[in-house]
């Protein structure tokens, strides 16, 4: 992780989440983390389904506990994969990040070996909005 500081508690909290992706049809983990305006954060993995179509990412699992708990503010979400390449948010999750985050919040890419910041705006620049 080259560039990106990372709290104790979000690590501990990205590896327990990636200890929970429920992964079988790909064979990838994703674990997100979502801090709040309030300081709380909300871990979760990828979750899949023999339904493909129905599989959820880790980063709208994670974004939506937090809405789910009544937490709308989000200011930075960490995407983590446990690879040696970075990976990137998808687009579906880019839009729902929109949707809950300003496009000032932070999106921190990890991955064992790399790290990158990016902002929901870089993401998703000229985002379909309210
Ligand atoms: N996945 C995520 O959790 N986040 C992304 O941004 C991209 C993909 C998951 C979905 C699926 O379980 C697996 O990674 C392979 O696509």
């Amino acid at each position: 992780m080259t560039d990106v500081r990372l709290s104790p508690e979000v690590a501990a909290r990205l590896e327990e989440a990636l200890g929970r992706s429920y992964s079988p049809y790909s064979g990838f983990a994703v674990a997100a983390a979502v801090v709040t305006g309030s300081g709380r954060v909300f871990a979760a993995p990828n979750i899949e389904n023999a339904s493909f179509g129905l599989t959820v990412c880790a980063e709208r699992n994670a974004i939506f506990q937090a809405v789910a708990a009544g937490e709308r503010d989000i200011l930075r979400l960490y995407l983590l994969t446990p690879t040696r390449e970075l990976h990137t948010p998808c687009g579906a999750c880019r839009q729902v990040m929109a949707e809950f985050m300003p496009p000032e919040a932070e999106v921190l890419c990890l991955s064992r070996e790399a790290s990158q910041r990016f902002t929901v705006g870089m993401l998703l620049p000229a985002a379909f909005s309210r």
